[in-house]
């Protein structure tokens, strides 16, 4: 008989402190009792990028504070929760390391048992938390860190169908809004300023397109931008406000053509092995960008799949995800004890070749 959970989840993978307290009872929606996320963007702005080590600082400062405020916020004390849940990788290793010293800390002093999560596994599975998604289905998940399609088997069970061989397209919207004079967190500045752009205006590549499969390329379509906007330059002495926007409307543009159609790809492949209930999912912050989710809910309806975009408070990094994870973990009976490690790398899929490339906001996969 499953039993009813209450577990609290802590991240420190990247830039977001986070604690988190769920409950689930079997036959119900989850309940998510608290979600702090203590998020580092001003400690890192100065640089261009996430500082390691300043970030893992920053972690080692917070931890204990999200967590005492998720359990405040859950009226709970650590003795009424059944586990705790934390991202054991991958991720910028200081970070990680933070994270798991604090929820080893925890469950020594409570003696609550300790589950290892894959910080892509609780992304990959937040649909399931939201909205009860049935196995298997396919995940886009793309971030400022990562950018890969997952068929999501189970719990513990991700085939990956493709992947960036270089940026993820979040790390590719930061560095064009730099290259644009515009300001960081770059995908929300680079969407607003394309509204009023011509998208054709210039010529942009669709890296990849040429080749078959669902491997992504982002960094080629960064360079093609910067020559565009040198370009301009020249001729104009500066950049105008009006080629900004055809700039960022033109790179949105070239994003969306090439989000949809390996997407497109990967519902193909997916469909050949699930032709029923088929189900296409995103995550990660760059599927709150409207023209993006527009193009691939346009791409699943296509193949007649149903899709799913969690809110996007648990799109972008959070620890509710996480404490998900740990619970669909711990009803497989998969704890693990004091000895558990913080891993830079650790691919989902343990069969596909592994992805390349170590992005600024630390591994891929
Ligand atoms: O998932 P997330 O919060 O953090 C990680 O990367 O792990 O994603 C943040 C990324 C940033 O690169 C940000 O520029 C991008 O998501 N992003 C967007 C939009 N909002 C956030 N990219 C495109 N359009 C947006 N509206
Ligand atoms: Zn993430």
């Amino acid at each position: 008989m499953p039993q009813t959970l209450t577990v609290l989840g802590l991240e420190s993978s990247c830039d977001d402190t986070a604690a988190a307290v769920l409950r689930h009872v079997p036959g119900q929606p989850c309940q998510i009792l608290s979600s702090v996320v203590s998020g580092q963007v001003a400690l890192h702005a100065a640089f261009g990028g996430v500082v390691p080590e300043i970030a893992a600082r920053a972690h080692v400062e917070r931890l204990d504070i999200c967590v005492e405020e998720a359990l405040a916020t859950a009226g709970l004390r650590l003795s009424e929760l059944d586990a705790i849940a934390v991202t054991a990788g991958p991720g910028l290793i200081g970070g990680v390391l933070a994270g798991v010293m604090c929820a080893k800390g925890l469950a020594a002093g409570s003696g609550l048992p300790l589950v290892g999560v894959n910080h892509l596994a609780g992304h990959a599975l937040t649909p399931r938390l939201t909205d009860d998604l049935a196995f298997p289905y396919l995940m886009l998940l793309v971030s400022g860190g990562h950018c890969q399609f997952l068929e999501v088997l189970g719990p513990d069970a991700f085939l990956r169908l493709g992947g960036t061989i270089d940026d993820a397209p979040g790390e590719a919207f930061d560095k064009v809004a730099k290259l644009l004079g515009l300001p960081q967190p770059g995908g929300p500045a680079v969407e607003a300023c394309a509204r009023a752009g011509d998208p054709t205006a210039f010529a942009l590549p669709r890296p990849l397109l040429d080749r078959a499969g669902c491997d992504l390329s982002f960094s080629g379509l960064k360079t093609a931008l910067l020559r565009a906007r040198d370009g301009v330059i020249a001729t104009h002495g500066g950049l105008p406000q009006g080629a900004r926007a055809d700039l960022c409307a033109g790179f949105q543009a070239a994003v969306v053509d090439v989000l949809a159609e390996k997407s497109r790809r990967a519902l193909a492949l997916h469909k050949a092995r699930t032709p029923q209930h088929l189900s296409f999912a995103v995550a990660g912050g760059v599927a709150a960008n409207g023209s993006i989710r527009a193009a691939l809910q346009a791409v699943a309806a296509e193949v007649g799949a149903a899709f799913v975009a969690p809110p996007l408070m648990l799109c972008t990094d959070n620890a509710a995800m996480i404490a998900w994870a740990g619970m669909e973990r711990l009803r497989l009976g998969l704890v693990d004890d004091l000895t558990l490690a913080a891993r830079p790398r650790w691919p989902l899929d343990r069969t596909s070749a592994p992805l390349l490339g170590y992005g600024k906001k630390g591994a891929k996969a």
